[in-house]
């Protein structure tokens, strides 16, 4: 893949070129918010149908540039490149983090404001000590997590309480329910049931992430990010059995480590596992074939205390595909690279837009419909690249831990019920899956079955 070649940089889109792709795909993602979403944005980005528009013009310079990577026309600012062939992404995440830095520089920006420290912003051998630490706690090469029975109770007990607050409101579940729920399930496995009703230090991290969707943009929050560090250092030394906060207390670490810069990312990236959760909801509610096949799996599973739930995390994965949470993956070259169409220089941006490649229905015969069997075939999608949590050694090592909370999560608020999205239309199985399905005003009527 990587040849020597006397070609030249490699092929340049033009100015008008650029000028699109600013418009069609960095503006509405970064107007969305990288860090935190903007509720508003998210839904006039769906209305507008924002997300086809990038997929299409990624398609359209693919189609007159041919496979190779397109660098953008931006003389005055860091070079950038898109990639627009399935090999060149594998590539790039398989040869992470050298050649291709996870430490991109606006990625280095956004995340200053609260985890300057965080592996993924990290470079050499203090990448690789901050990376080996989160691998350790998160056991992120096991598909069910040691404490995966304590998930499991944790996620019951408080679906228990959502359920009865449904009950409350005459079978009506919307979104902002549903999120102090997840809120207080996520204190709780990242940092002890002593952490439940700590919303403050939610809304803290709230406020820092804000901060961080304007990147350099904003001055920051020197205060809040004090007080904030503060609170959850507290936490961590408490370090109470059956979180994510023992296991760092046992973990190994040394003075690069800095684990009260890794968990933020905890916290914060369990965010977007909310949201793939409910839009799982809504997928399930409009598909009562995969909602059948869901109950089977649950009555399966129902007596054992963790649960792997093979069904229900491809319906979580097929959320993510279809919306993923991180549309954006981005990495740095730390060199000039090769390529068959020619030299990337050292220093560029290079992006990886994740839903132009999972739902390319040039190539994938099922891309805009909801299909969890693609997750469960051998090889899953076979070579193509399916980047929900990206992919090769730079993959979200907590992916594992996602998959056990939210497929527990979908189980504890299924068994036993029916739900309906209200209004039904919203999301129709005959239809093609639309391009964002904005979480924030998803309802259901929820019934006993
Ligand atoms: C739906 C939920 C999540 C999604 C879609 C997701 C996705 C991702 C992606 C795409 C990356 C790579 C980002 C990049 O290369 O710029 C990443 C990195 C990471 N994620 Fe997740 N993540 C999720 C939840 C979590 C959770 C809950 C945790 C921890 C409990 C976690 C821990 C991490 C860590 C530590 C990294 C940095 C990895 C590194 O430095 O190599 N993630 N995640």
């Amino acid at each position: 893949m990587s040849k020597e070649t006397d070609k030249g940089t490699v092929p340049t889109a033009s100015v008008a070129e650029t000028l699109a792709v600013m418009g069609d795909v960095f503006v509405p993602n970064i107007a969305k918010g990288v860090i935190i979403r903007r509720p508003k944005v998210v839904g006039m980005a769906e209305k507008l149908g924002l997300d086809k528009r990038a997929i299409q013009r990624l398609q359209k310079l693919n189609e007159k540039y041919g496979s190779g990577p397109l660098m953008l026309n931006t003389p005055n600012s860091k070079p950038m490149a898109l990639i627009l062939d399935p090999d060149d992404a594998n590539r790039v995440l398989n040869e992470t983090p050298e050649p291709f830095a996870t430490a991109e520089w606006a990625k280095r920006k956004a995340l200053e404001h609260f985890e300057p420290d965080m592996a993924l912003v990290s470079h050499g051998p203090e990448r690789a000590e901050r990376r080996r630490f989160n691998e350790e706690v998160l056991q992120s090469e096991c598909p069910v997590h040691g404490l995966g029975a304590r998930f499991a109770q944790v996620v019951e007990q408080e679906a228990n309480d959502l359920l009865a607050l449904v009950e409350q409101y005459d079978g009506k579940l919307d979104w902002d329910m549903f999120e102090s729920t997840w809120n207080r399930v996520v204190r709780r496995v990242v940092l002890g049931d002593s952490a439940r009703d700590d919303q403050q230090l939610t809304e803290m991290l709230e406020k820092l992430r804000s901060a961080a969707n304007w990147a350099f943009f904003h001055p920051g929050h020197d205060r809040v990010k004090d007080d904030f560090h503060e609170r959850l250092c507290a936490y961590l030394k408490r370090g109470e059995e059956g979180s994510l906060a023992a296991e760092i207390a046992r973990a190994q670490t040394n003075e690069i480590t800095q684990p009260e810069h890794q968990v933020p990312q905890y916290l914060f990236a369990f965010d977007p596992a909310g949201m793939a959760t409910f839009r799982a909801l809504a997928l399930l509610a409009a598909h009562p074939d995969q909602a059948e096949r869901a109950q089977g799996e649950i009555a399966e599973n129902s007596d054992k205390p963790a649960p792997k739930l093979d069904y229900l995390r491809a319906c979580v994965l097929e959320s993510l595909r279809l919306w993923p949470t991180t549309p954006m993956v981005l990495r740095q070259t730390t060199e000039a690279t090769q390529w068959e169409s020619g030299t990337m220089p050292a220093e560029t941006s290079v992006l990886l837009l994740a839903p132009y490649f999972h739902r390319d229905e040039r190539v994938l015969k099922n891309a805009n419909l909801f299909d969890p069997d693609l997750w469960l075939q051998p090889g899953e999608a076979g070579n193509w690249p399916m980047m929900p949590f990206s992919g090769g050694p730079g993959i979200c090592p907590g992916r594992r831990v996602v998959l056990t909370v939210t497929s527990n999560m979908l189980a504890k608020l299924l068994q036993g019920r029916a739900y309906q999205l209200d209004p039904p239309e919203r999301l129709l199985s005959s239809k093609p899956m639309p391009p964002l399905l904005n979480n924030y005003d998803l309802a259901f009527k929820v019934d006993n079955r």
